[in-house]
């Protein structure tokens, strides 16, 4: 897809398959461009309002064809919804962008303009709104077919033109951005959504040194006794129940000086959770390939940021395992003190947490949908974010909420660490059922303390269960934070 910025002088001259205009909910008299536009339709937009069938509400979306010879063809009203006092603009502005990328998809228009005019969000902050509107755009042109037969049509809209976010060089850079941040997000989606039989741990280092070549970054993958060889046990114990071997993914991504500390970004790669010996319930089990969408996040995340050849170093890093019972399989009670095989997410990222501690890292950030219960805390709405660090969670939670993709900080106070007391090992699995994500981040937070740490815990935001789908989240979030970091935030 290509995007562009152009300013429209005259919309009676303007050619374009899908004009895209916001319409501020209640809107009584018309005005502004909504007034050319209803000249240019021979009164169907006057028309459309008085029938009372739209009426601007957040969500609402309405196509009208235009008689010839207008250059319009066709007319896509997406509302706005109300404009509340104290209401947050910049979400309302993401909101309408979703809606308009998701109506563009539904139509077949090979070209549309977008334009802005009347969102306060996009007059404020024109190159953010071009970089978001970009991204929504974008990212609503994602369908999932790599198993299934009966192939769609492929998605016909080629350009978008923006209209009313500016035209200069930051506008032009926002819209790449965005277009990125849509690469990337589409990458982890379709990871995530691949089925458990064929997004194995070695399929994830497949794809890892795929991207590794398109690229041209540095990639290991360590093996099982590689990995015994650097005393991984805990994740070597939860890849024993099953015959995929695991695997220890490392990608550098090197953008900026080869002396500067790099960033990494730790994801959770299994594969598939059947809980293990302390077997999962059998409803909704069939969701548990999406238990890699922490990993997925890193590869969109550095498919993301190599494509915009930010300046800056990078290493992701990626403990892939599946979780499965069998006869070798861990068992309650084995030490590292394993009360619960199910608790599998913090065993493997406890061994690469302390991993990446070799490259010196500025900051680490790891993401894994970890725990049920920061879905029972948050919902789908938030990622649980968990720091030892005030700036780090502050340029995260920022990122997130830049985006779209929001995070919420959860305490990790040394209170809940008495809960993973163990009187056979140094420590328990788990914490007992009071404060499930937060004792789990705790569990983490004992191997991260040589470093600047944050952990998001996206068990609720990573994908959702109607319609079955990964989200892509928190690509968004992360590419953010790296854009703000090297100063080229938009
Ligand atoms: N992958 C799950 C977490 C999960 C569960 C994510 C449901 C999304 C939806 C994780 O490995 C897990 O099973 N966690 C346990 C921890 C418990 C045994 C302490 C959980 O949350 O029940
Ligand atoms: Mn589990
Ligand atoms: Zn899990």
């Amino acid at each position: 897809m290509q995007f562009s910025a152009r300013p429209i002088d005259d919309f009676a001259t303007l050619r374009t398959d899908c004009l895209v205009v916001a319409v501020p909910e209640g809107v009584k008299r018309l005005q502004g461009t909504l007034t050319v536009l209803d000249r240019l339709s021979g009164q169907l937009v006057r028309q459309l309002l008085d029938s009372g069938d739209f009426s601007g509400k957040r969500g609402q979306h309405t196509t009208l064809y235009l008689p010839k010879p207008a250059g319009i063809r066709r007319l896509l009203l997406v509302g706005t919804g109300k404009a509340m006092k104290g209401h947050d603009a910049q979400q309302d502005f993401l909101a309408w962008a979703r809606d308009a990328g998701h109506a563009l998809h539904r139509l077949h228009a090979t070209d549309a303009t977008v334009c802005t005019e009347g969102l306060t969000a996009a007059a404020e902050q024109p190159a953010w709104a071009a970089q978001q509107l970009a991204m929504a755009v974008a990212a609503a042109q994602y369908r999932y077919e790599a198993t299934v037969s009966r192939k769609t049509p492929k998605p016909a809209l080629r350009k978008v033109a923006v209209h009313g976010c500016g035209t200069g060089a930051a506008t032009r850079r926002a819209l790449a951005q965005g277009l990125a941040m849509a690469e990337g997000i589409h990458l982890a989606k379709e990871l995530g959504n691949l089925p458990g039989n064929v997004c194995t741990p070695s399929y994830l280092a497949s794809e890892a040194r795929k991207l590794a070549r398109r690229h041209s970054l540095q990639c290991q993958v360590l093996d099982e006794r590689r990995m015994r060889a650097l005393g991984m046990g805990a994740l070597l114990s939860v890849a024993r129940g099953s015959e995929e071997p695991a695997r220890l993914i490392v990608l550098h991504y090197q953008g900026g000086p080869a002396k500067q500390r790099p960033l990494a970004l730790v994801g959770k790669g299994i594969t598939f959770d059947s809980g293990g010996i302390s077997l999962k319930p059998g409803a909704k089990m069939d969701e548990m390939k999406y238990d890699m969408c922490g990993a997925a996040s890193v590869l969109g995340t550095l498919h993301a940021a190599a494509s915009l050849k930010l300046p800056i170093n990078l290493v992701g890093v990626i403990a892939a395992s599946e979780n499965l019972p069998s006869g070798k399989a861990t068992k309650p009670g084995d030490i590292v003190e394993i009360l619960n095989t199910d608790a599998e997410g913090r065993l493997v990222l406890c061994d690469a947490l302390t991993y990446v501690s070799r490259y010196k890292p500025e900051a680490v950030v790891d993401i894994a949908t970890l725990t049920g219960a920061c879905v029972v805390a948050l919902g789908e709405h938030a990622s649980g974010l968990f720091s030892n660090d005030d700036d780090l969670a502050d340029d995260l939670l920022e990122a997130g909420r830049l985006t779209g993709d929001r995070a919420w900080r959860m305490p990790l106070w040394d209170d809940y660490q008495k809960q993973l007391k163990s009187p056979f090992a140094d420590v328990a699995n788990i914490g007992g059922p009071s404060a499930g994500s937060i004792t789990a981040a705790c569990f983490l937070a004992r191997f991260a303390e040589d470093y600047t740490w944050a952990h998001l815990d996206i068990a609720g935001t990573a994908w959702s269960s109607s319609p079955k789908t990964a989200t892509g989240r928190p690509v968004a979030l992360l590419l953010q934070y790296l854009l703000n970091r090297s100063g080229l935030g938009a």
